[in-house]
Formats: structure tokens, sequence, C-alpha cells
């Protein structure tokens, strides 16, 4: 009896001391909770470009050829429906001198599938501007990202030059 006992407190001890060598799952994560906890995930208060189109200052491209961030603000030209695309209204090549934006390139006036040219016509494959480029936010963030860009192009941090190049080297 007396055995079975002090074999139950080894026992005991033991699995203290093995439980001592786990690390807890509220470690393992970047949120530092639970990792199976999703009741308190909040989403961070991301802090987007407050100022409106035409006010705004161009984010550097992330590398090259890379699709541009958005710099200004999005209030009221969201979303995009089948009926209106704001975006097009300032970034279409006809309007895009008269605002000051950053016309379309021409990789978005070309049907890449079949390589023909849409003669100023926006390709519906780029007709959901929002797909592909996004607005830019201030955030801490949780991992340090090391990554430099080199920039092959002369001005390859603040233009596009995606049409040009697309063949080299399969031509
Ligand atoms: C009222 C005109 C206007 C509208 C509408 C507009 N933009 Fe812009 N956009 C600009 C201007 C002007 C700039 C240049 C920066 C500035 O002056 O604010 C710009 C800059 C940009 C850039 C950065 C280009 C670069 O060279 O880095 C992107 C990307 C962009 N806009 C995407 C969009 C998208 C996507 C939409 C629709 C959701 C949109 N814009 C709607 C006027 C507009
Ligand atoms: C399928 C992804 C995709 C979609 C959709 C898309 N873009 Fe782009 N965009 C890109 C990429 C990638 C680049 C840079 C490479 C290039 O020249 O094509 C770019 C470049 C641009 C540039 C910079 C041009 C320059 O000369 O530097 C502007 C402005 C732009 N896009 C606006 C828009 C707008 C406005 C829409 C919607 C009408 C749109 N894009 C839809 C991927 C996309």
């Amino acid at each position: 009896m007396k055995f079975i006992k002090s074999l139950a407190m080894l026992s005991t001890l033991l699995s203290f001391a093995v439980a001592g060598t786990f690390v807890d799952d509220s470690e393992i994560g970047l949120r530092k909770i639970s990792v199976k906890d999703e009741n308190s995930v909040t989403l961070r208060d991301v802090n987007y470009s407050a100022q409106p189109a035409g006010l705004s200052t161009r984010f550097d491209r992330a590398f090259e050829n890379a699709p541009p961030m958005i710099p200004h603000d999005l209030d009221g030209l969201l979303p995009i429906t089948t009926e209106l695309n704001m975006c097009t209204t300032c970034h279409l090549p006809e309007f895009a001198n008269d605002v000051g934006s950053t016309p379309v390139p021409k990789s978005h006036l070309v049907d890449l599938r079949s390589g023909e040219d849409n003669e100023g016509v926006l390709d519906g494959s780029r007709y959901n501007c929002v797909q592909c480029h996004t607005p830019q936010a201030k955030v801490n963030i949780a991992i340090q990202n090391n990554f430099k860009p080199e920039f092959f192009y002369k001005d390859g941090n603040s233009s596009s030059n995606l049409m040009d190049i697309l063949n080299e080297g399969v031509k």
C-alpha cells in the first residue's frame, strides 16, 4: 500500500517535471494568447493614409514592377462595382494628366493572353484595381522585414516598365 502511494507521488512529481519542459501555447504565437483562442482576437487599428487623392505623396515601389501601393485616402472611392469604378475617372490615360495622377501603364491596356493591344481601352482583367493595388498603412510590425529592393532599371522605385521587358529573354 505504502509502495503504491509513493509510486503515485513519484509519477505526479515526474509529470510536473515533464510539464515544466513544455512551452505554453500562449507563448507560441505572436499574439501571446492561446493559439486556440479566437475570441480575444482583435484587428489592429491601422493608420491608413488620410490624405485625399491629389494631396498625397507617392510611396516608393516595393520592388521592380510591383503594383504601386495606393498613397491616398479611399473614402468614397470603394466599392468598385460593374457600374462604377472611381479609380478609372482619374487613372485612365485620358484623365491622368488633368488630375496629376499616374496613368495606368501599358500593361493595363493590353490583353496579356492574346497580346492584343486594346487601343487605349482598359483590359477587363485590370478592372478590379484593389485586387492588386492596396492602401499602405503605418503599423508596428511584429517581425522585422529585412528585404531591400534592388532596382535594375532607372527610376524603378517610382515607375514601371513591365510591358517593355515582359518578353526579355524569351524572344
Ligand atoms: C480624384 C482622382 C483620383 C481617384 C478617384 C483615384 N486616384 Fe489614385 N491617385 C490620384 C493622384 C492625383 C495620385 C498621385 C498622388 C497624389 O497626388 O495624391 C494617385 C496615386 C495613386 C497610386 C500611386 C501611383 C504611383 O505612381 O505610385 C495608385 C496605385 C492609385 N492612385 C490607385 C488608385 C485606385 C486603386 C483608385 C480607386 C480605388 C484610385 N487611385 C482613385 C488620383 C485619384
Ligand atoms: C492584376 C493586377 C492588377 C490590377 C487588377 C491593376 N493593376 Fe495597376 N499595376 C499592376 C502591376 C503589377 C503594376 C506594375 C507593373 C506594370 O507596369 O504593369 C501596375 C502599375 C500601375 C500603375 C503605375 C504606372 C506607372 O507608370 O508606374 C498605376 C497608376 C496603376 N497600376 C493603376 C491601376 C488602376 C487604376 C487599376 C484599376 C483600373 C489597376 N491598376 C489594376 C497590377 C494591377
